[in-house]
């Protein structure tokens, strides 16, 4: 069975995704966007998380309310692009853990090379949320959660920005048990292996390196 996969169409995130993928857009402003749209997501990413019944006494007397309940939560950027998602989610969850996967894509073959893997060590009893803002060939995301899994973990999704039909279908192919959140699914990939229209290279325009 395939990984479903979820579409942001609410307007406030449409509107902020227009201005990242505007290219007149600075460092500071993409920064600000990805983090603000990051945040904004985070309320579907979570929609199906358990909770559980319990009483809390408010100044005025008893009540039952719901609260979390089951696995913490985990979230893993894939460095560095994904790095921009951190502060907006954790601003929301601020328990969440955060683990670092390192990989850049060879711009030849467009093969994702690791170059770091550090992950929460009660990782396997967290919630995993896998953080990267551009799904393109699904190369470093299919990867980065194949490295998770080796260490025995589960419960694992995606959260990218903008996803090519070229990334969505590799990754629920090779992971069908995952599920992809997306703010914008695009036309196709160019022959440099660019989302296209995209936004251009994100961890360029996130960390003004171009
Ligand atoms: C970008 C992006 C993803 C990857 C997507 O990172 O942030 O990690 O490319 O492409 P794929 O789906 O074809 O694997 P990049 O390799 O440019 O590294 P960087 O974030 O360090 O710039
Ligand atoms: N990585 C990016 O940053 N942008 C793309 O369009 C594809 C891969």
């Amino acid at each position: 069975m395939k990984g479903k996969v979820h579409v942001f169409d609410h307007p406030l995130i449409q509107h902020k995704l227009g201005m990242m993928r505007d290219k007149n857009t600075g460092t500071k402003d993409f920064r600000e966007l990805l983090d603000e749209i990051s945040m904004l997501m985070v309320f579907e990413t979570t929609r199906n998380l358990p909770t559980e019944e319990v009483n809390i006494e408010t100044p005025l007397g008893w009540t039952k309310t719901r609260m979390l309940s089951g696995m913490p939560i985990g979230i893993i950027p894939i460095l560095r692009a994904g790095l921009g998602m951190v502060d907006g989610i954790q601003r929301l969850i601020p328990n969440a853990k955060v683990g670092h996967i390192g990989l850049y894509r060879d711009p030849d073959t467009l093969q994702p090379v690791e170059y770091y893997c550090k992950l929460p060590a009660d990782s396997e009893h967290r919630y995993l949320y896998v953080l990267d803002p551009m799904l393109a060939t699904g190369g470093s995301a299919s990867a980065a959660i194949s490295f998770i899994k080796q260490r025995n973990c589960t419960n694992i999704s995606l959260v990218s920005i903008i996803a090519a039909p070229e990334g969505i279908e590799r990754v629920q192919k090779e992971h069908p048990d995952v599920n992809i959140y997306v703010a914008a699914c695009d036309e196709k990939l160019n022959e440099h292996g660019y989302i296209v229209p995209g936004l251009g290279d994100a961890g360029d325009r996130l960390f003004g390196t171009k």
